[in-house]
């Protein structure tokens, strides 16, 4: 349970918001870089942490954010020519670079022109694009910090498969709980039996012999985030320990079995909706042709996604949702698993998350009703390294390390079998290390 004060200092990103400032710390992933197939393509809008934005790709390739309002009286830039690098407001033509110079003011002349031109700015982020996603620095620094080092970025990229993204219309920090509970492994995501046979929509789900007893939890927390791991037994001389990652300000790494790595983000749109954007790589081999799309399009087997709007909000928005209870399909809830919402990629935890809701009826959950277990314990270390750091960043000004200290991002998430009462920790060190060219320990296969 939370106060209601602190539940409000941890959900509201807006600008000059204590949480907003902490997440405009970090670089943010945005859009796949497929978004702007080429020099000088369509304008795009967009939405980060509350500020409505234009992304674009000008003639030299390069990627810009600028906040969405034209300097001069705020028409949207979204209608603008992107031309000459450059986008030309299409109102009255003032035309601004990736960096936010003015590069052309005609509306007025001679020397005042020139003056204009030189003294004005439009707002401009710097941006990034790397293996297949566009990174956008909210923050305060003149110069940004580095990219953080998660294999994502790091690897060819060949070797890293395009972003899967679903947007949540839902607070950004209830969605990421969800990814930090391994609890709910054995109920929302199980198999009614053992050998049930795979619904025709989704994955068949997780079979866990010892449920409904909880798992094991026990939880590190570290310089960049917290990681823990949730035991269970295998057999009476083996537990399987998934051991996953939390990494501030809004990443998780969780273990899929499969010797993959990958980076999953809840980038908050506003303080009611959030994209989780999720990328793998292989750290051994480049991915076979066509595999990082197939990854990219998951969502294909329920319909996609439904038709954009003028409003980011519903980018990457999936044909199930909540307005149509995500699919559920009530025989394959009888007979086959637990619920019967299609168990594909995160839509079954979307579903538990996103109804979650104020008083007001804000999709922000009012975490003073709620009622914590010890299958909770992840939750609350991660609330509680966030509080840490964003009163830390509010009274003394002081960031996380991995904001400059970009190394403590070289983790991994790891599926181990170890003998029942083994040191966990020192047993996985090495696996947690994010090494190219080393496979990702994955013991126990994906279920
Ligand atoms: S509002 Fe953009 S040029 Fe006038
Ligand atoms: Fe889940």
């Amino acid at each position: 349970m939370l106060s209601h004060e602190d539940n409000e200092l941890l959900c509201r990103v807006g600008r000059g918001t204590p949480m907003g400032n902490l997440m405009r710390q970090y670089w943010i992933p945005a859009l796949p870089s497929a978004e702007f197939p080429n020099p000088d393509c369509p304008p795009k809008r967009m939405m980060l942490l509350g500020e409505n934005l234009v992304m674009f790709r000008d003639s030299r390739g390069r990627m810009g954010a600028l906040a969405e309002a034209c300097p001069h009286r705020g028409a949207s830039l979204y209608f603008g020519r992107n031309e000459e690098c450059g986008l030309r407001c299409a109102y009255h033509g003032w035309k601004f670079d990736i960096h936010g110079n003015c590069l052309d003011l005609p509306s007025e002349e001679g020397l005042k022109k020139e003056h204009f031109e030189a003294n004005l700015k439009a707002r401009a982020y710097p941006c990034r694009d790397v293996n297949h996603m566009v990174w956008v620095y909210l923050g305060p620094r003149k110069t940004p910090p580095p990219l953080p080092l998660f294999e994502v970025l790091t690897l060819p990229p060949e070797h890293v498969a395009q972003p899967n993204i679903m947007m949540e219309e839902a607070n950004w920090l209830q969605n990421i709980e969800g990814d930090l509970d391994s609890a709910h492994l054995d109920w929302v995501h199980r198999r009614l039996e053992e050998h049930s046979p795979k619904p025709e929509k989704g994955v068949r789900g997780f079979w866990n012999p010892e449920a409904p007893k909880p798992p094991k939890l026990e939880i590190v927390p570290t310089e960049y985030g917290a990681y823990y791991s949730a035991r269970r037994r295998l057999t009476n001389r083996d537990d399987w320990h998934r051991i996953n990652q939390f990494i501030f300000p809004f990443h998780t790494m969780i273990t899929s079995g499969d010797g993959k790595v990958g980076l999953r983000s809840f980038v908050p749109l506003d303080d009611g909706h959030a994209m989780l954007i999720h990328q793998i790589a292989d750290p051994v081999e480049p991915l076979p042709p066509g595999a990082g799309e197939a990854f990219a399009n998951r969502f294909d087997e329920i319909g996609g996604y439904i038709e954009r709007t003028h409003d980011p909000r519903s980018y990457f928005m999936t044909r199930y949702n909540k307005r149509n209870d995500y699919g559920r399909d009530l025989q394959v809830q009888e007979k086959l698993m637990f619920c019967g919402i299609p168990f594909v990629v995160n839509l079954q935890d979307r579903a538990m998350t996103e109804l979650m809701c104020n008083e007001r009826g804000e999709a922000i959950y009012d975490r003073t009703q709620e009622h914590l277990t010890s299958s909770d314990a992840m939750i609350i270390a991660v609330r509680k390294q966030l509080l840490d750091a964003v009163k830390k960043l509010r009274d003394t000004s002081e960031v996380p390390a991995n904001v400059d200290d970009v190394a403590l991002d070289k983790v991994r998430p790891v599926t181990l079998r170890l003998p029942i009462d083994a040191d966990w920790k020192s047993a996985s060190e090495l696996a947690r290390r994010a090494v190219a060219g080393n496979p990702s320990a994955a013991e126990v296969p994906r279920p």
